[in-house]
């Protein structure tokens, strides 16, 4: 096969006439699949609904002499604190154990640096002119809304194979209205990157003008290789506290993809300092959250090398369905020389790059053929990919067979959408 750059007109017009009636052919079908949001499987799903029935007597609701079942201990069961902090590596103390997901938490933190302000903070952030914040991209759509919600200006900092541009961050945080960064750094969503040992050394020493500076490190992905061993990661809490930025760094981590998505367990790592000042502005809000949950999750997963042992079952699940997504991208596509894509190890996504200026004519295109994806941009702040080039493919949720049909109307629809850029 051609390189589609290297064909003359007349090669790309029988190319395209023959690539459109295999995706009129594929219209026929009707076909209803979606690669759009990172869910796992419902195999993955029933795998673990066991943990339903773990609590059933007086004392199996009972931790450390605690009656999960009533009010009480907001920031979380001890027990619930010592699993995270050892899946997390940082002492329990760091750990407030929150509701049923993650970004509740990030959003909490972010709403109370409004309202409030933070330890550090000189004035809540209501009270300031303009609050930037950084946004390594391609990145997690739902982290740019929250701080687009908030009516943050949002600066992009491009990815790299070792994480965000760490000379840009550095010179941006030189400004005081720079209030702050997102992180995934761990099997990045969507790229899969892992950030390398000199950038996460980096990110810990930042010595941004804001005193109220917060690296949030969503640590979603921490336990999650689907094609390797458990690669050890480092305590970003201790890195932070070794170069004097104790107090700068938040960490966020759940059991949405360990267990269930909207009924797992959110949990925040932080300085002792930072909870002391957190955990009483969040008592506002709840009396305390659901610690039958946080319970029935610290016996179903008892300990790190346990939980460990799950994601191996989970990734014996998932790994033939990166497979099939990657393996019809190398016989389709790669000859083509329209896109590249990332290969990678854990996470839950494979981010493409198709030929700038064709993402979104892709995404439409699929949409006609009955495949619903990311839409184009949403990797981007405000939803715009300046290249209109990044296209999020999220494999877990269809069984393979579905799977396998969704790539391939994706990978007709890259065809397409390249030829008609390229002139037809
Ligand atoms: C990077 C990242 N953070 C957070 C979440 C959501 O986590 P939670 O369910 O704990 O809110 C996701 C879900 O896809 C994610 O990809």
């Amino acid at each position: 096969m051609k390189k589609y750059s290297d064909m003359t007109l007349a090669e790309r017009q029988t190319e395209y006439a023959a690539v459109k009636a295999a995706f009129e052919a594929k219209k026929t079908l009707g076909l209803q699949l979606n690669m759009a949001r990172g869910k796992p499987g419902t195999d993955q799903l029933d795998m673990v609904t066991e943990m339903c029935n773990i609590l059933v007597t007086h004392d199996d609701f009972v931790s450390d002499g605690i009656d999960s079942r009533n009010y009480g201990n907001v920031d979380g069961l001890p027990a619930a604190k010592k699993l995270f902090a050892e899946l997390l590596g940082c002492k329990p103390a760091q750990v407030f154990v929150g509701g049923n997901a993650s970004l509740q938490l990030m959003f909490t933190m972010i709403a109370m640096a409004y309202s409030h302000g933070l330890l550090h903070s000189e004035k809540p952030w209501k009270e300031l002119e303009k609050v930037k914040w950084l946004c390594p991209a391609p990145g997690y759509d739902r982290h740019f809304k929250v701080s687009q919600y908030f009516g943050m200006e949002l600066l992009t900092v491009p990815m790299t194979a070792d994480g965000p541009d760490m000379d840009l961050v550095e010179e941006l945080v030189k400004d005081p209205a720079v209030k702050g960064i997102w992180n995934v750094p761990k099997y990045s969503n969507p790229e899969g990157v892992v950030y390398s040992d000199e950038t996460i050394r980096r990110m810990a020493a930042l010595k941004p003008a804001a005193p109220d500076f917060m690296l949030m490190w969503d640590n979603a992905y921490c336990i999650h290789e689907f094609d390797c061993e458990f690669v050890p990661f480092a305590d970003i809490l201790a890195l932070c506290e070794e170069n004097g930025n104790a107090d700068m760094v938040y960490e966020f981590a759940s059991t949405s993809k360990v267990t269930f998505p909207g009924a797992g367990v959110g949990v925040m790592a932080a300085s002792e300092a930072n909870l002391a000042y957190v955990k009483p502005l969040i008592n506002i809000q709840t009396i305390g959250f659901d610690k039958i949950n946080q319970l029935r999750h610290v016996k179903y997963l008892q300990d790190k090398e346990h939980t460990l042992a799950l994601m191996k079952r989970h990734a014996a699940i998932l790994s033939p369905k990166f497979h099939a997504v990657l393996s019809a991208l190398d016989a389709e596509i790669a000859p083509l020389g329209i896109a590249d894509w990332k290969r990678p190890v854990g996470g839950y996504f494979v981010s493409l790059d198709a030929m700038p200026g064709t993402a979104k004519r892709t995404l439409a295109l699929c949409k006609e053929a009955g495949v619903t994806m990311t839409g184009a941009g949403a990797t981007f702040p405000y939803g715009i990919d300046p290249n209109d080039s990044n296209i999020r493919i999220a494999p877990t949720m269809p069984p393979v067979a579905e799977l396998e049909q969704a790539i391939a109307v994706l990978c007709l629809c890259l065809r397409m959408s390249a030829l008609e850029k390229l002139g037809i």
